[in-house]
């Protein structure tokens, strides 16, 4: 079964390189290059793949809505760590290409992005009461972006 799945692996890589050397080799490809190279440093250089809903949900259901629980289980070095996570994906954010030079999304980042530190710091300390604090006040940062930006 693995045997299967490298074979298949390779095979898959392999045309991947068969493509792209058949796409460098066509003429004009080069210029599509260098449009490409255009478009991501005149919107700031970072491309994000996965649209912003994904990013959102997966750090609501895996990360967000976990963390109350385990500041009472006295995880604080777990909770530490998710708030350092929450603090990079406000950064993340606040480059989502519809938005990154709308003021009042970066401010919404700029303010989640500190929320999160200020938890991680709290979860430093050990101290849960903070830590539950930052989590409510984190919300209300989310909640008001949402009101703002989100369509549904
Ligand atoms: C800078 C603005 C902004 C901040 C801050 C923000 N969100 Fe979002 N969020 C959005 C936008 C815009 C969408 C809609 C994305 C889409 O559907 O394309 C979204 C979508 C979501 C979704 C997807 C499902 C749904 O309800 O649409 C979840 C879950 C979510 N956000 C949770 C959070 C949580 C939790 C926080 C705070 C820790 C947060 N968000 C902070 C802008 C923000």
């Amino acid at each position: 079964m693995i045997r299967t799945c490298v074979a298949g692996a390779s095979a898959a890589i392999a045309s991947a390189i068969f493509a792209v050397l058949a796409v460098s080799s066509l003429p004009g490809s080069s210029a599509r290059a260098e449009d490409a190279k255009k478009e991501t440093s005149a919107d700031g250089g970072y491309k994000m793949v996965a649209p912003l809903e994904a990013i959102m949900q997966v750090m609501d259901d895996s990360v967000f809505s976990k963390i109350l629980d385990q500041a009472k289980a006295g995880k604080f070095k777990d909770v530490k760590r998710e708030g350092l996570f929450l603090a990079e994906i406000a950064n993340l954010t606040s480059q989502e290409k519809d938005h990154r030079t709308n003021k009042e999304w970066l401010g919404f980042t700029e303010t989640m992005k500190a929320g999160a530190l200020k938890l991680a710091e709290a979860a430093d300390k050990k101290d849960e009461g903070a830590v539950k604090a930052q989590h409510a006040a984190m919300e209300k940062t989310c909640d008001a972006c949402h009101e703002k930006f989100r369509d549904n």
